[in-house]
């Protein structure tokens, strides 16, 4: 290090800062790594190297340990910060989980780093400085800490942003990075549902200069992001980032009706019907639960049987057994979560473990019967005492189509409504439709 350092600052000169990026908090304890005292070392023998600045990073990829996702208080790792900050007089910049401009500010300003380095926020909103000086920080588009964007890079494919489909395409004027274009006619459409689908086609073809109104039947907008928002703990991303479409609606003049369930004869007088109300919930059983009343907190715990083990049952599974019900997924392929950000999934399948939620997968569900759940199993059948059956299968709305296409002069499916998927599929294809109308 203390080379290269050098070398480079020879080659370069005075007129150029050369800083480098170490890491503070090497959370490999397990495997011999750094303490966080030779960690320190580390950032005096660059300074001492001639470092103008340094950058500090937390974990490595091989640490037991979440860094940047949800469940890490913004602003955890600031005091590894203050620590570097305590040995050396260069400046000391750092990002992870640093993800406002308020606390931001907060740190610089108690001296915690002297500058704010930022990765995610800024892939979801790269006007983010701007609109914070500009003091619009309501219009700043909220990285929602997902990690697709980082995931997507280990897969070997272009990069994408859960909250910002233009991501990749700033060049491209149709995309709208900057304004999006006017739209040759203008017609008046309809949106059946407030979620992170609906919002974001109402907002995006509003912004076309379409009339667009949007109904939602519950009294809340944010949809399946309500729900997924109380699964785990977080700093309320996923409401912060229903809050953005939804300011995005009022500021672009879309008509937002909530508590208002839509009827297909609603469709009468608009050109276009968007039903973006989510997908459907299938029910092995007649007793089984769907998601929504899965979350009523009057349920008492007791054994719960997650049918589906994708994104949703997993969710539920953590949801349910955080709140002290012993929780079985029965999925039937050979492993759960495949929808799920590998980011992600390694920790959701350890707390699982760890509060001893059974994962049957390779299974499906047979009977119900007085309580007790008849499965097929890789072994034969199997039979569960439950006190409660919850389903996490979705499928498409597309059965509902003909009914409003007897009112509608054109139906369009979006988001899960179309095909049950992820947050960014929604918002993407919401996003795609709604800017080439
Ligand atoms: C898509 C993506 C690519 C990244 N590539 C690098 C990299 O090449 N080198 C590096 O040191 N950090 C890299 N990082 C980590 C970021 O620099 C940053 O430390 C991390 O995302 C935490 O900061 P944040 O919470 O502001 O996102 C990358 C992060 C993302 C999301
Ligand atoms: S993909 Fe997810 S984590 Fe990455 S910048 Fe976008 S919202 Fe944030």
């Amino acid at each position: 290090m203390v080379e290269v350092i050098q070398g480079i600052k020879a080659e370069v000169g005075d007129k150029v800062p050369v800083g480098i990026r170490l890491c503070g908090l090497e959370l490999l304890d397990d495997r011999g790594g750094n303490t966080p005292e030779e960690s320190l070392e580390t950032f005096k023998i660059a300074e001492e190297a001639g470092a103008d600045y340094v950058s500090i990073t937390i974990g490595w990829h091989e640490s037991a340990r979440s860094v940047i996702t949800r469940d890490v208080p913004m602003g955890y790792w600031l005091p590894v910060a203050r620590r570097v900050k305590e040995v050396v007089k260069i400046p000391v910049m750092m990002a992870f989980r640093i993800f406002t401009p308020e606390l931001a500010e907060e740190a610089l300003s108690r001296g915690d780093i002297d500058f704010w380095e930022v990765c995610r926020p800024m892939i979801a909103d790269p006007q983010l400085p701007k609109k914070a000086a500009e003091g619009r920080e309501h219009e700043i588009v909220p990285c929602v800490a997902c990690n697709l964007c980082f995931s997507r890079l280990y897969y070997h494919q272009p990069i994408m942003c859960t909250v910002r489909p233009t991501l990749g395409h700033e060049g491209e004027p149709e995309w709208g990075y900057r304004a999006l274009p006017k739209a040759p006619r203008r017609r008046k459409i309809l949106v059946v549902g407030g979620g992170p689908a609906g919002l974001q086609f109402a907002a995006t073809a509003a912004k076309r200069g379409h009339e667009v109104v949007l109904l939602e039947r519950s009294a809340e907008l944010g949809g399946s992001l309500l729900l997924a928002s109380k699964v785990e703990r977080s700093d309320g991303e996923l409401l912060r980032f229903v809050s953005y479409l939804k300011g995005e609606c009022e500021r672009s003049g879309v008509e937002l009706l909530v508590g208002r369930e839509a009827y297909p004869k609603d469709a009468e007088g608009f050109d276009l019907t968007v039903l973006a109300h989510g997908a459907r919930y299938l029910k092995p059983f007649p007793e089984a639960i769907i998601p929504k009343e899965a979350f009523s907190p009057s349920l008492t715990p007791g054994r719960a049987a997650v049918i589906g083990g994708e994104g949703v049952g997993v969710a539920l599974a953590l949801y349910l057994s955080s709140r002290g019900f012993q929780v079985a997924i029965i999925e039937e392929a050979p492993r759960i979560g495949r929808d799920v950000n590998p980011f992600y999934l390694w920790r959701y399948i350890q707390i699982l473990k760890k509060r001893g939620v059974q994962i049957l997968t390779g299974s499906r569900p047979l009977v119900l019967d007085q309580g007790k759940l008849l499965l097929s199993h890789p072994g034969g059948e199997r039979a569960l005492e439950v006190d409660l059956v919850i389903t996490a299968l979705r499928e498409d709305r597309s059965s509902e189509l003909q009914a409003w296409m007897a009112h509608a002069p054109q139906v369009l499916l979006v988001g899960d409504a179309r095909r049950p998927r992820r947050l960014h599929n929604s918002v993407h294809e919401a996003y795609r439709i709604a800017k080439d109308l």
